[in-house]
């Protein structure tokens, strides 16, 4: 199922329940949430307290990319928080099972991610017990960079992997440089999740933006 995921990293902090809201009303399907932690990316964001006043604010669900060193500490601490998935970096510091089991035992949705340097073929050890993979189309850190299109093949070679293991159901996601110009490559190549930051909340109109980019999806 295709899903629209708005990264919060671009909207209005100072009104940051409104723009979720916003876009809830505007059809998205989940709302993508940006943690960076000035390590693991040169880039600060926000953090716990930000993810426990969105939970108490909205039904959304909140998927919860943790671009930091150490999510075996902090993941759990982000499902505590109210995160419904827990997206971690396997070029983290910590080890990739553990971080699964943790979050797991918290009864949450867990993804792993893939910086754009990183091999298709480091995540099919864990792809069984995945509920998504990510796939970053840029450096991770900053919104409102290009779209990697070479990132297309890993999705592709991902996708293919998941339907030889029978996992019909996994969520690929993109996250970065995703607009009505490039989404439909990387629909093609397999992603069916698409994080966009500036492409909609860049936009005056957030239903016409969340409309247009489902539908040049499948251009
Ligand atoms: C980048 C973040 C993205 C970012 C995407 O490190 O992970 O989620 O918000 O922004 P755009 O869609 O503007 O590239
Ligand atoms: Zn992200």
């Amino acid at each position: 199922m295709l899903k629209i995921a708005p990264s919060i990293l671009s909207c209005d902090f100072a009104n940051l329940g409104k723009e979720v809201n916003d876009m809830k009303l505007a059809g998205a399907d989940l709302i993508h949430v940006d943690v960076m932690d000035g390590h693991f990316v040169p880039n600060i964001s926000l953090g716990l307290p930000v993810v426990a006043s969105l939970r108490k604010s909205t039904d959304m669900f909140l998927d919860v990319h943790l671009m930091i060193s150490d999510p075996l500490t902090y993941g759990p601490q982000f499902a505590d928080a109210g995160a419904d998935m827990v997206v971690f970096h396997i070029e983290s510091d910590s080890p990739p099972q553990a971080v699964i089991d943790a979050i797991k035992s918290k009864g949450k949705k867990v993804g792993i991610s893939l910086k754009p340097k990183t091999a298709a073929q480091e995540v099919f050890p864990y792809l069984d017990q995945l509920d998504m993979v990510l796939v970053m189309t840029v450096e991770p850190g900053f919104g409102g960079q290009k779209f990697m299109a070479d990132m297309c093949p890993k999705l592709e070679i991902i996708r293919r992997e998941c339907e030889r293991l029978g996992l019909l159901t996994m969520d690929i996601q993109v996250d970065g440089g995703i607009d009505n110009n490039t989404i439909a490559a990387a629909y093609s190549a397999g992603a069916n999740v698409f994080v966009a930051g500036s492409a909609l909340y860049g936009k005056p109109d957030y239903k016409k933006a969340v409309d247009e980019l489902r539908e040049h999806a499948r251009s």
